[in-house]
């Protein structure tokens, strides 16, 4: 099935060392989009908790969690090849043994290769705004995929959302609070998390005075 895409393939400058990160050794932590695995790459279901994040950019952040957290394993997803280059030469660089990453749309991994009540947690990192009205429609965080996100979450597993465009803020807000499967883990937006780490695309939105809005909601359980 063809849906509408949240992100474009940008033709970003790759660095020598980005290129290298991604030709040389990106196969060993690479797990590659099969539509008909429902097992993540033989990872699902798993003995240690499996977090998966959404749109990594450059993942400054992804790095810094996985080395925090070695019981966990993160599934970092991207189509950005620049950003996939650099977070392999951190991977490579700092000994990571608890990330793999898969370059393809995050939609179509969630619904193709993640079966209902399998993961820990979602992280969605300051998604593309796709500020225009006319592109609202390319927003990656609407009800038809909270719901299909939240339905891959495990009892008590958490969403977490974070952006810095207020009207994309409040649309995560209310989607997530119409979405059944969720339950606010906040009375409205939640209080930064400590743990979280900062951004490149955070930083950006600090820079243009922007606030930032977190959103942390977790599957009911039955
Ligand atoms: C605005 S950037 C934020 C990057 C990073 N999380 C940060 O905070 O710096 C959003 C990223 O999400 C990625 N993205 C958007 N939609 C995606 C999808 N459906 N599947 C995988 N990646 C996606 C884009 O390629 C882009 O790198």
């Amino acid at each position: 099935m063809t849906h509408i895409k949240s992100y474009v393939i940008r033709q970003a400058r790759m660095s020598d060392s980005q290129r290298r990160h991604l030709e040389e050794h990106l196969h060993k932590y690479r797990l590659d989009y099969r539509p008909d695995d429902r097992s993540l790459g033989g990872i699902l279901p798993s003995a240690c908790p499996v977090v998966v994040e959404i749109g990594f950019g450059m993942g400054d952040a992804t790095a810094e969690l996985a080395l925090a957290d070695p019981e966990t394993l993160f599934i970092g997803i991207e189509v950005h090849r620049p950003g996939i280059g650099k977070l392999v030469r951190a991977i490579e660089e700092s000994d990571i043994h608890n990330i793999r990453i898969i370059q393809h749309d995050a939609v179509e991994v969630l619904r193709d290769m993640v079966p209902p009540d399998s993961l820990d947690g979602i992280h969605v990192f300051f998604p593309d705004p796709w500020q225009k009205k006319r592109h609202h429609k390319r927003r990656l965080l609407q009800a038809g995929f909270v719901h299909e996100a939240a339905a891959r979450l495990k009892p008590g597993g958490y969403l977490y959302a974070v952006t810095d465009w207020e009207d994309y803020a409040e649309q995560i807000l209310q989607v997530c609070s119409h979405e059944p499967l969720l339950e606010n883990q906040a009375d409205g937006f939640h209080p930064p998390l400590s743990w979280r780490p900062n951004t490149a695309f955070e930083r950006k939105g600090l820079e243009k005075d922007h606030r930032i809005r977190e959103v942390f909601f977790r599957k009911k359980r039955p």
